[in-house]
């Protein structure tokens, strides 16, 4: 399995060079472009690795769907789904344009930046203290690595040039929908967005998602088998956002990815990925990532279409 990832990865390097690493956030500019990492985890707890798997990077969107799952458990889905909608937007994932025109104003789904603010809110907490901690114990817990933390440059970066998640906010709050203090909920959702990963701890998030939401290593079960199926059908549907159809077709696997260059996959019943190439394309998605969804996807069969 070893050889099959890492011929994955030298194969596939050269199309770092195709795209960019992210720069509307500031600190993202310091991403070594050519990196490309994966690794996969599988049901028996085996753990292979090829590439920059060692680099930690911020999970970004990656992070919508544990924070949906978190957000399901606390509210119910019918709350949840009153507040963010169940569609692919179409649209690029900071667009605005349809919060305004869509009646009622809430966002399409919960993996474009409107809806993922929207889920935000609605973590539970006695304040904001608390449903950090709240959060993080919930990444730990899906990661299985308790060391996971924030990354304070990436953090404070976004927070101060993050003017474009600011408007969308003080817009749903304009309109009823966001209910909490605009700047107490995107200094969760930043601080969310910047959570420091490596290729194994998405894996491991992805493998556990796999399971139906059941952690691996100890037998218990992280989030209701009906939430895990929800999440993993948003990861189908509008996880690589404007391109969750072709990847659809070309690669097959539920998956969730950010602009920090990681991309997270869950291969029900099989297996966890994790890959990071910070080189985007120009829909923000990892460009040498999907290539490297798409061969290991057709070289061990894993679509689930
Ligand atoms: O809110 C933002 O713009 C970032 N923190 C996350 C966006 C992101 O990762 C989009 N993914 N491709």
């Amino acid at each position: 399995m070893e050889q099959i990832l890492q011929k994955i990865i030298d194969d596939n390097r050269q199309y770092t060079e195709y795209g960019n690493v992210a720069t509307y956030i500031p600190e993202l500019r310091k991403a070594s472009k050519n990196d490309l990492g994966i690794c996969v985890v599988d049901m028996d707890n085996n753990i292979y690795e090829a590439g920059n798997c060692g680099k930690k990077f911020t999970i970004q969107s990656v992070s919508k769907p544990i924070t949906l799952a978190l957000a399901l458990m606390d509210n119910g889905k019918d709350k949840v789904f009153s507040k963010v909608g169940m569609e692919p937007s179409g649209d690029p994932f900071n667009s605005i344009m349809k919060l305004e025109t869509s009646k009622p104003s809430i966002p399409y789904n919960p993996m474009i930046n409107a809806g993922a603010i929207m889920i935000t809110s609605m973590i539970k907490g006695k304040n904001n203290a608390d449903k950090l901690n709240r959060m993080m114990n919930f990444f730990k817990n899906l990661s299985g690595n308790e060391n996971l933390s924030i990354n304070e440059e990436v953090y404070m970066s976004e927070k101060l040039t993050g003017d474009r998640n600011r408007a969308m906010a003080y817009f749903l709050r304009s309109e009823g929908v966001l209910t909490e203090n605009v700047e107490d909920v995107l200094d969760l959702y930043f601080k969310q967005c910047s959570i420091e990963v490596t290729v194994r701890d998405l894996a491991r998030i992805g493998v556990n998602l796999a399971y139906q939401g059941v952690d691996m290593l100890t037998g218990k079960r992280l989030m209701d088998e009906e939430v895990s199926k929800i999440v993993k059908t948003f990861m189908v549907t509008c996880g690589m956002y404007d391109a969750s159809g072709e990847y659809a077709i070309s690669v097959g696997i539920p998956s969730k990815s950010g602009v920090g260059g990681g991309i997270m996959g869950t291969v029900p019943s099989k297996m966890g990925i994790g890959v990071f190439g910070p080189s985007l394309d120009e829909k923000g998605n990892s460009i040498a990532g999907i290539k490297v969804m798409e061969s290991i996807s057709e070289k061990l069969n894993l679509s689930i279409f």
